[in-house]
């Protein structure tokens, strides 16, 4: 078997009980391997913010196995039993809000979750900069939130997702707020994330800009994924 980045086998997840039960997730099956970005594609209601609070374990599932890295995580039950050290090392999130804290400039609120895994302020510092550059947005490095755009703040939370490098990402609808060259710029940064670290990533969208830079691309409609070939595009 191939070393999975994620591996998501046979997934439910039924909201609910009796006559009111909903059906989010039916049978998700997935394999992203470390390095590749895929995305996940399908109608408002289909399941896929469902999904992906499963694999960020901020959701219970209701059946099925789900394994990041080499480490089963869920199997009918969650089988690790620290999820929030799970959610911290393993999993980057990026939302379609941007959730920053707002009494901390823009550079702190990507430091903030190195620093609190024990680097130097310094040198959380300067991995926050690095980012802020790769995104575009290094000249506000010293700006509060509340003076960002959408978009920049869009792209701060997107530098505070990627910072600690972890190897599974899970995007839902990241480029929404940003326009075609940002929401490229995107997409860039997380395959390059991706090949340097290693990263599986996931990438909810329905954005008709990146949609053709997948290579591999799951349907999601009525709870059930379907793979396709995606046109794998060259972008940069
Ligand atoms: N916390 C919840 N309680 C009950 N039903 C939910 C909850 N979260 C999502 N659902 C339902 O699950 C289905 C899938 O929702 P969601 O995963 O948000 O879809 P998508 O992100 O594809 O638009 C929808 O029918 C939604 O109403
Ligand atoms: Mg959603």
């Amino acid at each position: 078997m191939v070393t999975a980045g994620i591996r998501i086998e046979g997934l439910r997840k039924r909201f609910g009980s009796g006559d009111t039960a909903v059906d989010a997730l039916k049978d998700v099956n997935m394999v992203i391997t470390p390095g590749e970005v895929v995305g996940l594609v399908g109608p408002s209601g289909s399941g896929k913010s469902t999904l992906l609070k499963c694999l960020g374990a901020v959701v219970e599932p209701s059946a099925g196995r789900m394994t990041i890295g080499d480490e089963l995580i869920y199997d009918n039950r969650w089988v690790i039993k620290d999820l929030r050290a799970l959610r911290r090392d393993k999993i980057g999130f990026i939302f379609q809000a941007p959730y920053l804290i707002p009494f901390l400039d823009v550079t702190d609120n990507v430091a903030l979750l190195p620093m609190l895994a024990g680097l130097s302020n310094a040198m959380a510092r300067k991995q926050a900069l690095e980012l802020l550059q790769a995104l575009d947005v290094a000249h506000r490095a010293r700006a509060m939130p509340s003076q960002l755009s959408g978009g920049e703040q869009q792209r701060v939370s997107i530098a505070r997702a990627l910072v600690n490098r972890p190897p599974v990402i899970l995007a839902d609808e990241p480029t929404a707020p940003l326009d075609g060259a940002r929401a490229l710029a995107v997409i860039r940064i997380l395959n390059q994330m991706a090949r340097q670290y290693e990263a599986a990533i996931i990438v909810v969208t329905h954005d008709e800009k990146i949609i053709p830079t997948f290579k591999r691309i799951y349907h999601i409609r009525d709870g059930k994924t379907h793979e396709e070939v995606g046109e794998g595009r060259d972008f940069e």
